[in-house]
């Protein structure tokens, strides 16, 4: 197909899909542990100036000690914000962690819950992430949980079962469908490998069908983001994917520009 006419259908396939779903395409942000405070204000800056459509939700995932500078900056901008991660506690003795009620404090209406970097590096077990959502949720922060398997599960195919799991641990702590879902392949998250079109489609209807079956109306499940290696080259071709309702980005939402190029991409007016 031609670029044109992938532009095109990106912008059919958005179109209709707000129609049908009155849902917002959601493009999210996840800046990991990367970027300083100058980078912080200067990306806000060129960010405020960036025309974004009314149905495109933006939402960046900075690291705590900046969550002060979106929350000054941002006061009048479209743009929400939220952390990369919160604590299934309340409060109390648990060094380190911060609560829903401080990202609440911090103007945080977003968290991320069950990043496969959380899941792998700091044993992130289901049955945390799912107390994790459940915390947020308490708190009126959504959750964006991700999951996502590993190369090994794609490849012997036991990644519909690892997908259900995480899926499952969560909705049996917190109604998983006034979440948002993010589809991380452990494999393509900054490798530059992505699935191919055929098994993101294959991924994504297997999700939305267990969405389905956690009690949502079709038009009622949660929104199923895509992540893993998505840049300006890749973005339209898997927007026009049936059941991908946006976007968690890494390494290409550090710089203003190729964020701000990315949200072209996916203007659809
Ligand atoms: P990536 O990261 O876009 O750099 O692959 C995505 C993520 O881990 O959320």
């Amino acid at each position: 197909m031609e670029r044109k006419e992938i532009e095109e259908l990106v912008r059919r396939r958005i179109t209709e899909k707000l129609k049908r779903t009155g849902k917002e395409y959601i493009v999210a942000a996840n800046w990991k542990m990367n970027m300083s405070a100058k980078e912080t204000k200067r990306f806000l800056d060129q960010m405020n100036e960036t025309e974004i459509p009314q149905y495109l939700k933006t939402i960046i995932f900075p690291p705590y000690p900046y969550l002060y500078i979106f929350q000054k900056m941002l006061r009048y901008s479209r743009i929400a914000y939220g952390a990369q991660d919160i604590a299934k506690e309340e409060k109390g003795a648990y060094t380190g962690e911060v609560s829903a009620d401080m990202l609440a404090d911090m103007g945080c209406s977003y968290t991320l819950t069950g990043h496969s970097e959380r899941r792998g590096y700091y044993a992130e077990t289901p049955q945390i992430v799912g107390e994790k959502t459940k915390a947020a949720l308490a708190h009126g922060i959504t959750p964006v949980i991700c999951i996502g398997e590993t190369l090994e599960e794609r490849q012997s195919g036991t990644y519909k079962e690892i997908l259900r799991l995480q899926l499952d641990a969560v909705s049996a702590e917190a109604e998983i469908n006034s979440c948002i879902i993010a589809y991380e392949p452990v494999w393509a998250i900054g490798t530059g490998v992505i699935p191919k079109m055929s098994e993101i489609a294959g991924t994504h209807e297997f999700i939305h069908s267990i969405l389905v079956s956690c009690g949502g109306a079709s038009e009622k499940t949660a929104p199923i983001l895509y992540g893993g290696s998505v840049n300006e080259k890749n973005v339209n071709d898997i927007a026009s994917v049936d059941y991908v309702d946006g976007f968690l980005i890494g390494g290409a939402s550090l710089k203003a520009e190729s964020f701000g190029k990315i949200l072209k991409l996916l203007s659809v007016d």
